[in-house]
């Protein structure tokens, strides 16, 4: 018999995304699979029940019931303990699952034999570029980000010779040019600002160049295992301070991005830095939600310090609900081919390389080292 997905709506505050949409609903149950989605999951991220009903979906009236049929729940945040007590034991979760967070999740994924999947936890190999959810997010992050810096700013981006003078650039200073920050910068650019921006991993000063930004080298690479950085020594810190002390001083917006795996994000911004901005300068910290790099920033307030603006957005990408979805959706898809076959039955093993490394909990056991410790410890 085909197995069947099964796709809740998001309840989170503020979370707009959906983890199918009805194109990927469509090749999947073109692929033989039987696909079962709330009511209204769609919704604030405008795919609507008729879409998913065209597109081969069953569209699910009851909650509990929706969870109870699910071989596979596909979400975009971790479902709540007490909803997971209504899922088959043995059935499959995939979604974000808040790895060394989520304790009583994983715990409750323990008791009822579920496996998870972290979209967290895939490894940053080639193979599983197209499954990559924290990129596609952090993509649309990082564009948002600048969008955001552009409209609290009392000034504006591009270079303007009209009759009536002429405007200068402004200046955007982009901390951490991974995935998030490059999009920033790319955004940035595309609006008619000057550029600059910094990363401990030497790798990204191409990229940052090719984007049309200055990069600022501290002569260092911090570049650790995955292609993520490490921590800076004390010294290593000591010059960073300096060298992000006068760039921030000059900028009329600074967007943060920098982090590191499984700790708080470096704080690159200290108070006596914002004292220095111009007022009306804008600081947005994408790093929020894992400590800030501005040590003033605020998860999911904007405040004004002396005239600075210092934004610190939660989850960006659901505020870009509709491609957010689409994008996480065809990385939930390509996960799907590692553990659905041809017919559209369930593979028998576990044992691929990306299943074994996003593996969250399975087979009664919590996989992910930091969530086993901290549940085992809270006994
Ligand atoms: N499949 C793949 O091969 C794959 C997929 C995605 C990303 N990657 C690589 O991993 C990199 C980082 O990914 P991410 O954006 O998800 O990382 P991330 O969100 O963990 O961190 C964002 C950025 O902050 C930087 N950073 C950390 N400490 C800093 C500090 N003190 N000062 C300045 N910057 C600091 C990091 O180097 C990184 O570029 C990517 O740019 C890419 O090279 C590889």
């Amino acid at each position: 018999m085909a197995i069947t997905v099964a796709v809740p709506k998001e309840t989170a505050a503020g979370e707009k995304r959906v983890a199918l949409v009805p194109d990927v609903v469509s090749r999947l149950v073109k692929s033989g699979v039987r696909v079962n989605v709330e009511k209204g999951a769609g919704e604030a991220a405008y795919y609507t029940d008729e879409a998913y009903r065209s597109a081969g979906a069953e569209i699910a009236e009851y909650r509990s019931k929706l969870f109870s049929t699910a071989d596979i729940l596909l979400s975009v945040q971790p479902p709540l303990p007490d909803e997971m007590e209504w899922m088959k034991e043995g059935a499959i979760v995939i979604g974000f699952m808040n790895p060394g967070r989520n304790i009583d999740g994983a715990r409750k994924m323990k008791e009822k034999k579920l496996s998870a999947f972290a979209l967290e936890l895939v490894p940053r190999i080639t193979r599983a570029q197209s499954m990559d959810a924290l990129s596609s997010q952090s993509t649309i992050g990082g564009y948002k980000a600048a969008l955001l810096a552009a409209d609290y700013l009392p000034r504006l981006l591009p270079m303007l010779t009209t009759a009536a003078g002429t405007i200068r650039p402004a200046k955007v200073l982009v901390l951490g040019a991974g995935v998030a920050g490059l999009m920033a910068i790319a955004t940035s650019r595309r609006l008619g600002a000057m550029v600059e921006a910094y990363d401990v991993r030497r790798a990204a000063g191409e990229q940052v160049r090719s984007l049309g930004a200055k990069f600022l080298e501290l002569q260092i690479d911090a570049e650790a295992a995955g292609g993520y950085a490490r921590e800076l020594t004390p010294e290593e810190k000591v010059k960073e301070q300096a060298m992000v002390n006068d760039a921030v001083s000059q900028a009329d917006a600074v967007i943060t991005t920098a982090n590191i795996p499984g700790r708080k994000a470096p704080k690159l911004v200290t108070k006596d830095m914002v004292e220095k901005m111009k007022p009306g300068s804008v600081i947005i910290d994408l790093a929020a939600e894992t400590g800030g790099n501005c040590e003033l920033t605020r998860a999911g307030e904007t405040i004004v310090y002396n005239g600075i603006t210092i934004a610190g957005p939660v989850n960006l990408p659901g505020q870009i609900p509709f491609h957010a979805s689409q994008m996480y959706a065809k990385n939930l898809q390509s996960f799907l081919e590692l553990l659905i076959d041809r017919k559209g039955d369930l593979v028998g093993s576990f044992d691929d390389e990306i299943l074994k490394g996003s593996a969250f909990v399975q087979g009664g056991e919590i996989r992910h080292q930091q969530t086993r410790e901290l549940a085992e410890g809270k006994k």
